[in-house]
Parts: C-alpha cells; sequence; structure tokens
C-alpha cells in the first residue's frame, strides 16, 4: 500500500517554479482559435502508421492519447527528476481526425507542481505539410505522480 500525503515529509513545494508555465488563463477546448500555433516544448513528434487505423481509415484516438501521453511523461520524468506514472487525464478533445502519413508533434506545458504531481497540458499539431499552417487535432491535461523504485509516490524535487 503506497504512503498516504500526511506520511510524506512535508516540503516547501513552490508552484512559482520557473519550469512552470505561468497560466492566467488556463487553456481551454476552444484555445485552437486563441493560439494559431503550438504552444510548449516539442518533446514528442512522430507519423501515424496504418497500424494504428481503425476500419475507416481515420487514427484510433486511443493512439493519440498514448502518444500524448509517452510526451507528457517526458517532461513529467525530466522535472520529478525520476520515474513517474500517469494518474489522470482530463479536458480531453479531439478536434481533427489524423491520417496515415500524417505527422503529429506533442508539445508540452508544465501547468502545476504539486506535492508529488505535476500537471502538464498537452497540445498535439499535425505538421505533415510544411507549406501549410500547423492544425491543432488534440489537447489534454495529464497528471503524473512521482514514484520511487517501489512504486510509492514521492515528492516533487523543489528547484531553486
Ligand atoms: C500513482 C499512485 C502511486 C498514487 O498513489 P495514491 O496514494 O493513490 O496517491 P494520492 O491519492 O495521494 O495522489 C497523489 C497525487 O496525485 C493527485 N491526484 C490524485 N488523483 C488525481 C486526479 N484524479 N486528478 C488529478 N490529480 C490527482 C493528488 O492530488 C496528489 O497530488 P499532490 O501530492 O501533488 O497533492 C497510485 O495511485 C498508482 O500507482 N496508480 C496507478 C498508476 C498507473 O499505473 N498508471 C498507468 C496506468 S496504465
Amino acid at each position: 500500500m503506497s504512503a498516504t500525503n500526511s506520511e510524506l515529509p512535508v516540503a516547501d513545494v513552490s508552484t512559482a517554479d520557473a519550469s512552470v508555465t505561468p497560466a492566467t488563463q488556463p487553456p481551454t477546448a476552444n484555445s485552437n482559435e486563441i493560439a494559431a500555433l503550438p504552444q510548449g516544448e516539442l518533446t514528442l513528434q512522430t507519423v501515424a502508421m496504418p497500424a494504428d487505423t481503425n476500419w475507416s481509415g481515420d487514427v484510433f484516438g486511443g493512439w493519440l492519447l498514448s502518444q500524448m501521453d509517452l510526451a507528457g511523461a517526458v517532461m513529467a520524468r525530466r522535472r520529478a527528476m525520476g520515474r513517474v506514472v500517469t494518474i489522470a487525464l482530463d479536458n480531453m478533445v479531439f478536434h481533427v481526425a489524423v491520417k496515415v502519413g500524417h505527422v503529429i508533434a506533442c508539445h508540452c506545458r508544465l501547468q502545476k507542481i504539486g506535492r508529488t504531481s505535476l500537471q502538464i497540458f498537452v497540445e498535439v499539431w499535425e505538421v505533415h505539410d510544411s507549406l501549410k499552417p500547423p492544425v491543432k487535432v488534440t489537447e489534454g491535461l495529464f497528471t503524473y505522480v512521482a514514484i520511487d523504485e517501489f512504486g510509492n509516490k514521492r515528492l516533487v524535487p523543489v528547484i531553486e
């Protein structure tokens, strides 16, 4: 059984961490209209392959979710300085279908650092045609928990 928060040593985990993107306006489902370009750090880029599609030739939402989870985990793991696991996914929106051969770019923003958790907003943009502007295909808020080698939660290290 994992330890409860109250059993963990108290640390002054600051949400004013310099690596956290200031968010006066939290991202919204229609932020496509607000931000016409990808926001955040590119942590993963890949190509949709035939094996990633359903019977209609559209890419599975689950495949995209998986890429987003990986992209967010790259950032979370770096900031947490070690293992993380995904605990929650919120505000997921699929805006546009992805087709085979499309290149998708996952951009991540660290929204919040808690005691043991990190919230990372992930946007996916379709960027296969360099002559056209990128198109936002999906976005969502992923929450990761820092864990130790036994799978128990641990504090996210404070960075001064
Ligand atoms: C991650 C895990 C170790 C956390 O242990 P726990 O005792 O249940 O954790 P808690 O309930 O204390 O929550 C830990 C942190 O996650 C946050 N959290 C919990 N549920 C959440 C939710 N639904 N949404 C957002 N954050 C959540 C808590 O607020 C807390 O953050 P904080 O410490 O920064 O304040 C445990 O839940 C686990 O192993 N889950 C499975 C993870 C996994 O296998 N993921 C992959 C699935 S394929």
